[in-house]
């Protein structure tokens, strides 16, 4: 068996503990990173692409950013349609100037793993966490398998970065932690497109058949999503029926039409909410995903994961340098805080975009509230804020 030692043992590669090994080897502080997929799998997994301000500038300051600044595409207002009628936010001007990149998650995925490969800082692909102990008692340990047989990890300190099924979470006795949850009655149908996008700005659409929204990856990529039923099928959208209804659902009198082309990637999420508190159980700490879940609404999902670590980052940093632990103890407040931010924001624009297949009393409310929230200045002005910049606020 082989035995590591180090100092902050990172469970999971995604964009919080691949960024969290970033921010730690910036400061000389040793880790390692066990992810249980391949390199290829986590590169290739497609998920919202929105950046916010605030987050752009920890990936720069993080030596992540050059690409995100060459390709991601800097997004000054967005666009939000009710029933064929569009309203343009102008995020900048309402948000002190501040902007959001689009840039794909996987990108940051890439650039991360790009950097810790150069670096030479330890990261195992294909290796599943076995065992997670000593958290609360001497030094935590951590088992996993991968390519080279059974490896045993000590360390001082565990990140869960490993998402909402992750063994992370997991290790914590129920007894221990409460977790909040509350689910949707809708899904996404997101598709990946070889078609330009037709639109320069993100558009947030409500129509009575349901949800949609037109993003995009690249000039030649749109990224597109329906809001559907909770328990449809894939198999039962044909690509005629999938561009049929994003051209019912987005059209407007002067852009009918969204530009059609193959169709590169598809998938049904549900969606969720999920906040797991405290953050923290002995010495392992929650980030991203392993610790909540919002709807993909407003796109904080990676935002928050790593406005996290970002805050993890800084408390390691303390304790490893200067021995003081009362950022580490204050991590979970401080990080709940802006996690039940951006669970309300998500929510807000999850109820006021996706009409109720049952309830016409809530789409009344619903029209009233989204008129509100493209018409009154002060509206218009919160949710640019949040939208732009919620972690950093
Ligand atoms: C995306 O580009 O995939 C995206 C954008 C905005 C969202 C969610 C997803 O709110």
């Amino acid at each position: 068996m082989n035995e590591v030692r180090t100092r902050v043992v990172i469970v999971g590669a995604g964009p919080a503990g691949l960024l969290l090994g970033q921010l730690l080897t910036l400061e000389g502080i040793d880790n390692i990173v066990i992810e249980q997929r391949s390199r290829d799998y986590v590169e290739k997994r497609v998920r919202a692409g929105v950046i916010e301000h605030g987050v752009a500038k920890l990936l720069e300051a993080a030596g992540a950013g050059a690409r995100m600044l060459r390709e991601g595409l800097v997004h000054h207002g967005v666009e939000i349609r009710s029933d064929g009628v569009s309203y343009r936010i102008p995020l900048s001007e309402l948000a002190d100037g501040r902007s959001i990149t689009v840039y794909g998650q996987q990108e940051v995925v890439k650039d991360l793993i790009g950097l810790r490969l150069d670096a030479g800082a330890p990261l195992y692909f294909d290796s599943e966490v076995t065992a997670i102990d000593g958290l609360t008692n001497g030094s935590p340990v951590v088992e996993f398998e991968g390519p080279e047989g059974h490896v045993r990890v000590t360390g001082v300190v565990v990140a869960g970065c490993d998402g909402s099924f992750g063994v992370s979470s997991r290790s914590i006795p129920r007894t221990e932690t409460r977790r909040y949850e509350r689910t949707y009655p809708f899904s996404w149908l997101g598709i990946l497109a070889q078609a330009p996008p037709a639109n320069d700005e993100l558009i947030y659409c409500r129509h009575e058949n349901g949800f949609a929204l037109y993003s995009l990856r690249s000039p030649s990529v749109s990224r597109l999503y329906l809001g559907v039923p909770p328990d449809e099928k894939l198999d039962d959208w044909s690509d005629d029926r999938i561009w049929h209804e994003l051209t019912t659902r987005l059209a407007t009198e002067e852009k009918p039409e969204i530009n059609v082309g193959p169709i590169l990637e598809r998938g049904i999420t549900a969606m969720r909410s999920i906040v797991i508190a405290p953050m923290r159980y002995g010495r392992l700490f929650l980030a991203g995903d392993a610790a909540h879940i919002v709807p993909p609404t407003g796109a904080k999902g990676m935002n928050l994961a790593l406005a996290d670590v970002r805050e993890l980052a800084q408390a390691l940093s303390a304790k490893f340098t200067d021995n003081d632990e009362r950022l580490l103890d204050a991590y979970s407040a401080t990080c709940l805080e802006r996690v039940w931010r951006a669970e309300e924001f998500s929510t807000y624009m999850t109820q006021m975009l996706h009409p109720s297949y049952e309830d016409d009393f809530e789409n009344g409310i619903q029209r009233a509230r989204l008129h509100q929230a493209v018409t009154s200045r002060e509206a218009t002005t919160l949710l640019s804020r949040n939208y732009v910049d919620l972690n950093s606020l």
